[in-house]
């Protein structure tokens, strides 16, 4: 089967191809969509409160980077998302679980930490993963499009808070997710098993994706999945698997490359499906890959380490996670951070730093890294209305 992964493909390549586009782009006036706001679905990647609010908060050092406080994101800083609201000139997304200080105006996060693309049988507070899997953070959605209305409606403070009407046409609607589907199955089964279940996986996130442009979505912008096999609870929780010349767990990324390919076929068949809408398919795998590969030449050190974490050459522990008390020798201690955050790409031993965020947001804002190649402001326009 013809499957290059992602990874092969040099980034000096894609950078000539994306001048091209940026020549033709500038040729042809190709405007800035100005997307008045940003509807996102996901995980931790991109969950900027909703677990937090739900549950329990991460605690001190989380934030400590860009916040001075928790933020109820899993980082010392802000994610992807952030930088992507930045960029497009809106504030930071409010989490729709939260009713405290939201500000709905340019959009809501649905996403969650912990979340999965398909029902999860582990579920928080017993079990390990959020409640509020894809579908129900679509049902979310749908309640929050229909009753965000009718507050306008009625007036007073709480309508100010809530989009117009118009804005769900014209919002970019933002995905990432996938990666706790993969995780699950990793330490409930063989990484084979959990390879055939990616049909399943994809066919889930499509049918959300299609039930999302029924409600009037028309600009969507799809992140593949990161290497979970470089992740230090994946490198911890499997020692003896095969590590690739990075260092990562090799049959863990692969399963991760096929799920990438399968949802970028996934996203070519709801592009010819629905023509009304654009779909712009997001590779985040190359460049979090790149930041373990040639950690130097991003001006990054000791990748695989977590900075906010304790043991092992890892600095991760299921049992010592960042911002936990803990007990050493009769001694009890807070589980804190490095010295310079700004220069790791780990944070946590399952999320990115603000650093590495940033470093990816940096490059998958030009359109160097999506299919098709349009930049992130321009994501609402078809290549093919050049
Ligand atoms: C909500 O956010 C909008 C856009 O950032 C801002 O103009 C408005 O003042 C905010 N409302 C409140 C009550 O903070
Ligand atoms: C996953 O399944 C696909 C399709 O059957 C196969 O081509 C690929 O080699 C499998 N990968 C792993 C890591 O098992
Ligand atoms: C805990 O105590 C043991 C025995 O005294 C010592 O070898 C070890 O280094 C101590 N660990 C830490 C983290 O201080
Ligand atoms: C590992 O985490 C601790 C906090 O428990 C931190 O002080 C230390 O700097 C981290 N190690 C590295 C190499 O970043």
């Amino acid at each position: 089967m013809e499957f290059v992964p992602s990874t092969i493909i040099s980034l000096k390549a894609l950078l000539s191809f994306s001048m091209l586009f940026a020549t033709f782009a500038t040729i042809f006036d190709f405007k800035n969509c100005e997307f008045p706001a940003i509807f996102n679905f996901g995980d931790s990647n991109s969950d900027t409160g909703g677990l937090a609010a739900a549950f329990t908060p991460p605690n001190f050092p989380n934030g400590e980077t860009y916040f001075d406080m928790p933020a109820g994101r899993y980082c010392d800083g802000r994610l992807i998302i952030d930088f992507i609201s930045k960029n497009l000139d809106l504030p930071y997304l409010s989490a729709y679980l939260n009713s405290l200080g939201t500000n709905f105006t340019h959009g809501a996060n649905f996403a969650t930490s912990s979340s999965t693309i398909i029902i999860p049988t582990s579920i928080i507070p017993n079990g390990e993963y959020s409640p509020f899997y894809l579908q129900v953070q679509y049902q979310q959605f749908l309640q929050f499009k229909a009753r965000s209305q009718l507050i306008r409606e009625k007036g007073g403070i709480f309508a100010k808070l809530m989009p117009q009407q118009e804005y769900f046409e014209k919002a970019l609607y933002t995905f990432d997710i996938g990666q706790n589907d993969l995780g699950a199955g990793f330490f409930s089964m063989a990484v084979e098993e959990v390879n055939a279940s990616v049909p399943d996986m994809i066919t889930a996130f499509s049918t959300n994706v299609e039930l999302v442009y029924n409600l009037g979505a028309r600009s969507f912008w799809i992140h593949n999945t990161g290497p979970i096999g470089c992740l230090g609870y994946i490198l911890v929780g499997f020692p003896k698997a095969e590590k690739d010349d990075a260092g990562c767990a090799k049959p863990y990324n692969e399963v991760v490359q096929y799920f990438n390919h399968k949802l970028k076929e996934s996203v070519f068949q709801l592009r010819k499906d629905f023509p009304a809408a654009v779909f712009t398919y997001v590779d985040v795998y190359s460049l979090k890959y790149a930041l373990f590969r040639e950690p130097e030449k991003y001006g990054f050190e000791l990748p695989f380490v977590a900075c906010c974490g304790y043991g092992n050459q890892y600095n991760y522990s299921s049992s010592a996670v960042c911002g936990s008390t803990i007990t050493i020798n009769g001694t009890q201690k807070t589980v804190g951070s490095c010295d310079r955050p700004s220069v790791r790409v780990i944070w946590d031993g399952e999320h990115y730093t603000e650093a590495a965020n940033k470093f990816v947001f940096d490059q998958i804002s030009t359109g160097v890294f999506s299919d098709p190649p349009i930049p992130l402001k321009m994501a609402c326009r078809r290549i093919a209305d050049i």
